[in-house]
């Protein structure tokens, strides 16, 4: 494998996500370096995506490279029954990084592997979604001016959600403490207990979103229960519409209190959020395309060198 691939949020250190925020605020302020010239990358989506893809696509386009790939795998010829090793063989005879989105959790490990050519994951099933966290990791640290010693609160789909699956791993670098939020069909899986035990991160778990929660907390991770994950819909219905957060919840929260949501929103943030001035949704989504932007110079080991003396 090449190990400038990002496959999982577990590879980075402290050090590795701190420097990628420093560059990620150096393309904020200069989000057309054009430090790409020649360089050509894919962005392989086997499941949809509006903001990953988009912003790995402008991060690449206002830094000067190609992008070749697709949206829909059923325009590839993996609709043909061409397995993921071939397909990916094949792109990596055209290209200098791969990104790539699956709906099987492992495939961008496994992708990883049949190819040199550095591979990032952006999102693999119920499992991970490592630049997600980055560009998270981002704005709580513009928001929050640290990382360290945040009580987080997440809220939702726990259970496949795999940007607070990463974000969880993450965060394991900066002493967090964390509530989970979620009915008893979508908590917190064991494994991802057991990594906070192992590191000795505080957790508590809640049916309830109550404002015993709400008003101690620095950051709201809001998610989407994913339809796309649930085989019996029913159970999906049942479960859809528990968890909505509105505006009359937040009038006693902390000053410095943000709500952060990957992003598609069904209905568990109403929209009489979104003018509070601690709703940080959007102005995270855009965080991204920075964020992004360091991460491909990152996986193809270019370093805008004027980064290092940026101040985030
Ligand atoms: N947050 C996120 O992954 O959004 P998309 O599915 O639109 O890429």
């Amino acid at each position: 494998m090449n190990t400038d691939s990002l496959v999982t949020i577990d590879g980075l250190t402290r050090e590795d996500m701190l420097d990628i925020i420093r560059m990620a605020s150096y393309f904020e302020e200069h989000p057309n370096h054009r430090i790409l010239e020649g360089k050509v990358v894919a962005t392989l989506f086997f499941e949809p995506s509006t903001r990953t893809r988009l912003s790995f696509e402008t991060a690449v386009n206002r830094l000067g490279g190609r992008i070749i790939g697709f949206s829909d795998a059923a325009t590839s010829s993996s609709s043909k029954g061409e397995t993921l090793k071939d397909t990916i063989k094949m792109v990596s005879n055209y290209v200098d990084l791969i990104i790539m989105r699956h709906y099987l959790e492992g495939a961008a490990r496994y992708a990883a592997e049949v190819t040199d050519v550095p591979v990032i994951n952006a999102g693999d099933g119920a499992n991970q979604h490592p630049s997600q966290t980055m560009l998270d990791l981002y704005s709580i640290y513009k928001t929050q001016g640290t990382l360290d010693g945040l009580t987080i609160t997440m809220v939702g789909d726990l259970k496949y959600g795999r940007t607070v699956h990463s974000l969880l791993m993450a965060m394991r670098h900066f002493n967090p403490t964390f509530r989970f939020v979620a009915c008893n069909e979508l908590r917190m899986p064991d494994e991802y207990k057991l990594f906070c035990d192992k590191n000795g991160i505080r957790y508590s778990e809640h049916t309830d979103f109550s404002p015993a929660v709400i008003d101690t907390s620095d950051i709201i991770y809001m998610t989407r229960v994913q339809r796309e994950r649930f085989t019996d819909i029913m159970e999906y219905e049942k479960v859809k519409d528990l968890y909505t957060l509105r505006n009359s919840m937040l009038d006693s929260s902390r000053p410095n209190l943000r709500i952060l949501h990957p992003l598609p929103r069904v209905n568990e943030i109403a929209y009489d959020v979104d003018d509070n001035p601690k709703a940080y949704y959007f102005d995270q989504a855009r965080n991204g395309l920075f964020t992004r932007q360091a991460l491909i110079c990152r996986a193809l080991g270019i370093d805008p060198l004027a980064y290092k003396n940026h101040r985030p």
